[in-house]
C-alpha cells in the first residue's frame, strides 16, 4: 500500500482557502491535515472551529485534526460537529489519556495520540491496541517550516516494532520538516502517514510534489 500523504493546511494561504483546498481535492493526497494550536500548550495560535468548518464545506477526503491544545477533552464534540474524521491530541496534553481516546471514539471519530521528540514511544504501549493513529512530532509542535529531528526515524522503528508486538492496528504518521528524503527514510523505517507542509505549499506545483511524496 503506498504511503499516506496528508498535507498541511497551516502553510495555504489563508487569502485563498478554498483554492487551495480545492487543489488538494484534485490532487493526489488522502487526508486534510488541520493544525490546531491554542498559544498556551503550544507557543503559536493558528485558527480554531470556524476555519475547520469552512475548510470541510469544501473538502472532499478525510480531515486529519491536530489539538496542539491544553485540556482538549473540552472540544471534543465541537471538533466532531466541525467536521474532523480523525481527531489527534498530545499525550503531553492528557493526564488522563485512557478517557480521552475513549472520548474521542465516542464521538465517532478515529482517535491519533500525538508525541513531542522528547516523548518515548513507549509510553504508549498500554493503550497502543486502543489507537487508530501515532503521530510522531519530527519537530517542536508550534511552526511550519522547522528542521527535521533526526531521531524520529529512530522512533518510527521503535513503534512500528511496539505495534507488530502487540498486534495493534494503529497508523503511524510524521510530521515536521518531512520532504522527499527526509520521507524516504520515515517511509523505510516504517511510517503509513507523512505530513508535509512547506514542502507542499511552497513549491512550484503543489499538485506535482504531492504526486512525488506518494511515490516514496
Ligand atoms: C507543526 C505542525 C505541522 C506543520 C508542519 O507544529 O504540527 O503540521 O504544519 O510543517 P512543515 O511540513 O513545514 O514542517
Ligand atoms: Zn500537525
Amino acid at each position: 500500500m503506498s504511503v499516506i500523504v496528508s498535507p498541511s493546511m497551516l502553510s495555504c494561504d489563508f487569502a485563498n482557502v478554498q483554492r487551495d483546498v480545492e487543489m488538494i481535492n484534485r490532487s493526489e493526497a488522502d487526508w486534510f491535515h488541520i493544525d490546531i494550536m491554542d498559544g498556551v500548550f503550544v507557543p503559536n495560535i493558528s485558527f480554531g472551529l470556524p476555519v475547520l468548518k469552512a475548510m470541510k464545506k469544501y473538502a472532499t477526503k478525510p480531515m486529519d485534526v491536530h489539538l496542539m491544545i491544553v485540556e482538549p477533552d473540552k472540544y471534543v464534540a465541537d471538533f466532531k460537529e466541525a467536521g474532523a474524521d480523525l481527531l489527534t491530541v498530545h499525550y503531553e496534553a492528557c493526564p488522563h489519556l485512557h478517557r480521552s481516546i475513549q472520548l474521542i471514539k465516542s464521538h465517532d471519530m478515529q482517535a491519533g495520540v500525538a508525541l513531542n521528540p522528547h516523548t518515548n514511544p513507549e509510553l504508549l504501549r498500554s493503550v497502543i491496541r486502543d489507537l487508530d493513529l501515532v503521530l510522531i512530532m519530527s519537530v517542536n509542535p508550534g511552526f511550519g517550516g522547522q528542521k527535521f529531528i533526526d531521531q524520529a526515524v529512530e522512533k518510527v522503528a521503535e513503534l512500528k516494532k511496539m505495534i507488530v508486538e502487540t498486534g495493534s492496528s494503529a497508523k503511524i504518521e510524521i510530521d515536521g520538516g518531512v520532504n522527499l528524503e527526509t520521507g524516504r527514510r520515515l517511509v523505510d523505517a516504517g511510517a503509513d502517514a507523512l505530513v508535509a507542509g512547506s514542502f507542499v505549499f511552497k513549491s512550484e506545483d503543489p499538485e506535482k510534489t504531492i504526486a512525488a511524496l506518494k511515490q516514496l
